[in-house]
């Protein structure tokens, strides 16, 4: 754990995506901590900066420039900038200490409910038999422990999401980003899925991060609300 337990720390990260012949500019230098276990929301205008700062988050996508802390390993940093994680530690990182979910589920159409939970731990090389069993618990916990043999298709869509964050709570991670998690569902799947994440809290005591566009979801999961801003955090 980093000075002052920071679970993850930014500092001044950029991200400039190119297009045709002229590079634009998206994030402008973001400084972040975020303690171990807090949730924080981050809100913001369409086009402001707020997925791809949460694909960094998520190693999903890296920064142009500056430096990302995550637990005291250094994820990115400048060149020179001392030690980095190599692709391989990075692809490990992504799988065991991060859950990712998204606004339209990304659930695998082919397998069962309980089979796209499995998967993380596949991929991190847990032992079938505890894949099940983990599987089978984290669903139970979502309360679609009598889906588990049904395909993402027989779902409804509030469904498919508590399926998809029984995924990205299957490795344990240590951090849980969520962009848009209710954007899709009707206002009584999105009071379950803002319940759900409540009781991951308290269970597990995960740090999360979660973009919304609904004030009512970011007051009610975030302990802090952040503002993007045109690729800055509002003061
Ligand atoms: N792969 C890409 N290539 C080029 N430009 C991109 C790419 N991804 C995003 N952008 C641009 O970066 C800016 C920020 O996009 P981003 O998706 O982070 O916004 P957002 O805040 O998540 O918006 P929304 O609320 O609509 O989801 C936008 O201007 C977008 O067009
Ligand atoms: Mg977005």
């Amino acid at each position: 754990m980093t000075p002052g337990g920071a679970a993850l720390e930014l500092d001044g990260v950029t991200r400039t995506y190119r297009r045709g012949a002229v590079d634009v500019p998206v994030l402008h230098g973001i400084d972040l901590r975020i303690a171990a276990g807090e949730r924080v929301a981050i809100m913001g205008r369409s086009g402001s900066g707020k997925s791809t700062l949460l694909n960094i988050l998520g190693v999903l996508d890296q920064p142009t420039s500056g430096s990302y802390r995550l637990g005291g390993a250094t994820v990115f940093c400048p060149p020179g900038g001392g030690p980095q994680l190599d692709d391989r530690a990075l692809s490990l990182l992504r799988r065991t200490s991060i859950g990712f979910v998204f606004q339209s589920f990304h659930l695998l159409s082919s397998m069962t409910v309980v089979e796209n939970v499995g998967l993380p731990m596949e991929y991190a090389h847990v032992a079938p038999e505890a894949q099940r069993l983990r599987a089978v618990e984290l669903l139970e916990m979502v309360g679609l422990g009598h889906r588990l043999d049904h395909r993402p298709n027989e779902l409804s869509g509030g469904e498919r999401q508590r399926v998809a964050i029984a995924r990205a709570l299957a490795n344990r991670p240590q951090v849980l980003l969520a962009d848009e998690p209710t954007g899709a569902l009707d206002e009584k799947a999105q009071q379950v899925i803002l319940e759900l994440f409540s009781v991951v809290h308290q269970r597990f005591g995960t740090t999360m991060i979660i973009v919304t566009h609904d004030e009512k979801v970011a007051r009610a999961l975030g302990d802090r609300v952040l503002r993007m801003s045109d690729g800055r955090f509002a003061s």
